[in-house]
């Protein structure tokens, strides 16, 4: 009787310090869409296999999941952006305990998502967004790797306030300036302009530095309010480029069109009369640079009283990416739509995100 008692005793205190122990670890929730990390052969990993392949995890994080989508980045479309960025708000909303979110990505397209995220998800908690570049059924597959390193920054209190992070082969880079450069190299997400802001070692989560421009918590686009996002297109730059393209986007319906500009900024062949097509429709071009880095200044007022009334009309629907690839002036582009249509608001949200 007396054995069996301490026997007790001793289990309600081993159950106590292992829920304290559980307790104690941070909880994050990881939302896959799927992508290579995915990718088996034979069939898509789930959710739930994802959050089963990473040993240690039970030493970083207590891991909840769900299967959002199970589709290529590139599939995604601009509804599912939306759904994705209300589900992401909706989880910090319903549950002030959550340390932070995981989402799982193709790598195609990967930096656009997490860039509509930085700039929708309204809560200083962290949400990562996580790929691999080899899929499940390879060799030296790292997609449990980077995941875990994913679940480990979202459960970091350094990564609070630092807007949308992508950690793919130990870097922590800024979804505002990270891109996709090498097709198949591990090493491919980089920040070309301003660098990674951080790493994951083996004892801890470091951040080096963090993004100054508005983003997340102190972002005005609230996507509880946009049902659907404005047609905006990428036109690129190249020698005896026409300008014919842009008329025909024009008329199709985009409300917005992003040039991917030589150098700083040039059009080449017919262009600069596609340019004027649309703006004389009220089309808002955005200049952003096709070399994958630096930044374009924005226009300085109206220009000189000698300028044509065609030229007048240019500056006024005109605006600079600023230092944002062309990918990612779209959707700042596409979310600046959807709140106002006055050229110099446009340009602030620019210069301000
Ligand atoms: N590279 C993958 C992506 O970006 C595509 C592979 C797949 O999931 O089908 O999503």
């Amino acid at each position: 009787m007396r054995l069996r008692s301490l026997a007790f005793v001793w289990l309600l205190a081993a159950t106590t310090v292992s829920s304290a122990f559980a307790q104690a670890l941070p909880r994050v929730h990881m939302v896959a869409t799927g992508g290579t990390i995915s990718n088996r052969d034979g069939g898509r990993l789930t959710a739930e296999e994802l959050a089963r392949s990473m040993p240690g995890l039970e030493r970083a994080a207590t891991l909840t999941h769900e299967q959002f989508l199970n589709v290529a980045s590139s599939q995604i479309t601009l509804d599912q952006w939306l759904q994705l960025a209300r589900r992401v708000n909706d989880l910090f909303a319903t549950d002030q305990e959550l340390a932070g979110i995981v989402v799982t990505s193709g790598t195609d397209t990967l930096e656009e998502t997490a860039f509509f995220l930085h700039l929708t998800v309204k809560d200083v908690r962290p949400v990562v967004v996580v790929g691999s570049m080899r899929n499940p059924s390879t060799l030296g597959y790292e997609g449990a790797a980077n995941l875990l390193e994913g679940v480990r920054v979202a459960a970091s209190p350094a990564a609070r306030g630092k807007g949308v992070l992508v950690v793919l082969n130990d870097e922590i880079n800024s979804a505002r300036d990270v891109t996709k450069t090498d097709a198949l190299r591990l090493q491919t997400f980089r920040s070309p302009t301003h660098g990674l802001l951080g790493i994951v070692d083996r004892d801890k989560v470091a951040i080096f530095r963090e993004i100054l421009q508005r983003h997340t918590h102190t972002s005005e686009f609230d996507v509880r309010t946009i049902t659907s996002l404005p047609r905006v297109d990428v036109v690129m730059v190249y020698q005896g480029a026409t300008g014919d393209v842009i008329k025909a986007l024009v008329d199709l319906g985009a409300k917005g069109i992003v040039i991917a500009g030589a150098g700083a900024g040039a059009t080449s062949g017919t262009q600069g009369e596609g340019i004027d097509y649309a703006t004389e429709k009220g089309v808002f071009v955005v200049t952003a640079t096709r070399t994958g880095a630096g930044r374009i200044a924005p226009n300085r007022g109206q220009g000189p009283a000698t300028l044509t009334p065609a030229q007048q009309r240019r500056r006024a629907f005109s605006i600079s990416s600023e230092d944002h690839i062309p990918v990612k002036a779209r959707i700042l582009l596409m979310l600046a739509l959807s709140r106002t249509s006055n050229r110099d608001e446009i340009q602030r949200i620019f210069s301000e995100y």
